[in-house]
């Protein structure tokens, strides 16, 4: 069991207002350093290949500027592979990306892309970043993962925040056996998408997660009470079902 549960936050949608009026307000950078003081264990940013949020610009202050580990999601194309390379950001994320999609909808492929995905991984692993693959809560993914020699994967939690309390359960038991054999196979374990103060709790929990990323939610919170208040909140919801989760094992 893993006592502490980071928390990165993703501040992407900070840049989707931004862009909204093509001005410079408000800056996702002035956001990560505000979540940097708020607790946030990581910063995490995806640059998309259509740009839609995050700039190239915005990740080279990100990695000039901001102290916290800094994780550059990207797909698997070369164009990306250069910017890591550049940056050489704490780790990097390799998520699937299509142009048509609201957001990242569904894992990377690992099982059926290894021979794609394998001198992505190398590159990466060589220059010194940590690289992780975001995959569905499932064997036959983790087991490429492991294969790949990725020594992080973050499993989708999109799925199960869809479902809903109602009908979470198969979902987040798919999660607690993923996670679960994940440390067996001897990665870090990660998960995120979709989570909000209502459904962080059963995986926050959950014992072999090391980090949660999390982002349109907090975002949206902010607007409301600050991203402060909004990061505070989130931090205390993981520790007190992290807290609880000890508690209940060592009973
Ligand atoms: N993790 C990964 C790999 C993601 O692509 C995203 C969404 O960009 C998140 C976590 C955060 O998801 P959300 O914005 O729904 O919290």
């Amino acid at each position: 069991m893993n006592r502490k549960l980071r928390l990165g936050v993703n501040i992407d949608h900070v840049a989707t207002i931004r862009n909204a009026r093509g001005i410079a307000h408000p800056d996702p950078v002035r956001a990560a350093r505000m979540a940097a003081e708020a607790g946030a264990d990581g910063i995490t940013a995806h640059l998309r290949e259509d740009r839609r949020h995050i700039s190239d610009d915005d990740i080279e202050r990100l990695t000039d500027q901001i102290d916290l580990p800094l994780n550059f999601e990207m797909a698997a194309t070369d164009e990306m592979l250069a910017i890591a390379l550049r940056h050489k950001p704490h780790a990097a994320c390799l998520v699937p990306e299509k142009r048509e999609e609201l957001t990242t909808e569904g894992g990377l492929d690992a099982h059926g892309g290894e021979n794609h995905l394998r001198r992505y991984v190398d590159e990466l692993a060589k220059a010194g970043i940590r690289v992780s693959l975001f995959i569905d809560p499932s064997e036959s993914q983790l087991r490429s993962a492991k294969r790949l020699g990725a020594p992080v994967v973050e499993l989708h939690t999109g799925c199960y925040a869809e479902a809903g309390a109602d009908s979470w359960e198969g979902e987040l038991e798919r999660l607690v056996r993923a996670a679960a054999l994940a440390d067996d196979l001897g990665l870090e374990c990660h998960a995120g998408h979709g989570l909000s103060y209502d459904n962080v709790g059963p995986v926050a929990a959950i014992p072999n997660l090391v980090e949660l990323n999390i982002g349109h939610f907090l975002i949206g919170e902010a607007i409301f009470g600050g991203m402060d208040s909004a990061i505070k909140r989130m931090r205390a919801l993981m520790d007190q079902a992290r807290a609880e989760a000890l508690g209940s094992r060592s009973a």
